[in-house]
């Protein structure tokens, strides 16, 4: 049978060509590969080939000759496109390399498959909570990747950039970068990894955070301070104020002590005087005049007799007038 198939590659080389796509083909480890491959004659034998071993052989007249579960075809022929999709099921790592797809009597037409693996993408310490102001850190590990993934952060949707650094281990990458963001809002930090396998990045999202210094308790602090200034003026004000009405007060009393002490002298000397009953003129406001009057009519005697003490007035209760009677008459 091969030696026939072959014979018959030698016998009709009529030059005409397949064409392969994709011609590039990125896929991830344990996933299928699709390539089609096509003629504009309709050919009487197409093969795939993976890296130089023969896979899949197509007759026109039998069909699929040879497919394992690994390794399939299937008919996509429309009028005038003699198209057959070759499937690589459970792609491993040792399928990467060259897809050759060759019709009878043409040239082999080739494609690459890349065998890629997804690893992990975690941003270390996940959700924060931070300060207003505050730098914080990020730091993004892509592990157990192939080939070295792409990264980039993104925060509130604005792409910026990782500063990768990356270790292989057994053909799989870990690569890492740090984000240094200063607290200014809430924000959504995200980290992408990204391999051509991958129509969208892998990413892993976590959420900043930012506590205002606690203004409740600042308020709280101002209000408690506040209050506790009032209270002490409103104390150090009433006590002052005490003070100053007491000091008023009892020097207000003693005037009044004395005058009352005076009026009761004065009441003895007229009881004196009524005894004596001597004429003598009170012209109310004069009372230490009439009472150095009557002392003087009395020979100082009773008076004094009966009070030992002298009239106790302080030194300026009187105007100078009567000060100067008092010194004369008491003498
Ligand atoms: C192959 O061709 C078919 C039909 O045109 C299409 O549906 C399929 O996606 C193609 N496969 C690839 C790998 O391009
Ligand atoms: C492929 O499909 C076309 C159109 O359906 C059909 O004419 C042709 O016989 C098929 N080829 C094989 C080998 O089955
Ligand atoms: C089918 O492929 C296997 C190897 O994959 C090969 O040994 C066998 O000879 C092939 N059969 C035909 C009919 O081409
Ligand atoms: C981060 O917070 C979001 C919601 O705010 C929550 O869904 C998620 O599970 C949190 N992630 C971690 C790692 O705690
Ligand atoms: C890559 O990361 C994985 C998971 O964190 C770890 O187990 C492994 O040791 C790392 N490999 C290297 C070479 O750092
Ligand atoms: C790059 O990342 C490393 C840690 O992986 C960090 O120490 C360094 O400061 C970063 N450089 C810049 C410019 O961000
Ligand atoms: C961030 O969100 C929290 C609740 O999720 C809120 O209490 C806080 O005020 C927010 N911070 C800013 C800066 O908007
Ligand atoms: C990786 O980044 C480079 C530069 O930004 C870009 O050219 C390339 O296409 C990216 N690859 C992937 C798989 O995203």
């Amino acid at each position: 049978m091969n030696v026939f198939i072959l014979a018959l590659f030698l016998l009709i080389a009529n030059g005409e060509s397949a064409d392969l796509q994709p011609q590039n083909a990125a896929v991830l480890q344990g996933s299928s590969a699709q390539f089609n491959c096509s003629s504009t004659q309709p050919p009487q034998i197409m093969t795939f080939m993976l890296n130089g071993r023969l896979v899949v052989t197509i007759m026109q007249t039998s069909g699929v000759l040879n497919s394992t579960d690994r390794f399939s075809a299937s008919n996509f022929t429309t009028p005038g496109n003699y198209k057959w999709q070759f499937t690589i099921s459970n792609v491993q790592r040792s399928d990467a390399g060259v897809v050759a797809c060759q019709v009878l009597g043409g040239d082999a037409v080739t494609a690459t498959l890349s065998v890629q693996d997804r690893g992990t993408v975690q941003i270390a310490g996940g959700n924060q909570t931070k300060m207003l102001g505050v730098q914080t850190q990020f730091s993004c590990l892509a592990a157990g990747w192939y080939p070295e993934p792409n990264m980039s952060w993104s925060v509130n949707g604005e792409t910026q950039f990782c500063n990768k650094s990356s270790v292989t281990q057994g053909g799989l990458y870990n690569s890492s970068c740090t984000l240094t963001l200063t607290a200014s809002k809430n924000s959504t930090v995200q980290c992408l990894a990204a391999i051509p396998a991958l129509n969208t990045p892998d990413s892993n999202t976590v959420f900043l955070t930012v506590v205002k210094k606690d203004q409740t308790v600042l308020i709280a602090i101002t209000v408690a301070f506040s209050a506790a200034a009032l209270l002490f003026l409103i104390i150090y004000g009433i006590i002052f104020f005490c003070r100053r009405k007491k000091k008023k007060s009892s020097y207000q009393e003693e005037v009044r002590r004395a005058r009352v002490q005076s009026q009761a002298r004065i009441s003895a000397i007229e009881e004196v005087r009524g005894r004596d009953n001597r004429g003598y003129i009170t012209d109310g406001r004069d009372r230490a005049y009439a009472y150095a009057n009557i002392k003087g009519q009395n020979n100082g005697g009773v008076w004094y007799t009966k009070n030992s003490n002298r009239l106790q007035l302080p030194d300026d209760f009187f105007g100078d007038d009567q000060r100067k009677h008092r010194h004369m008459t008491m003498v």
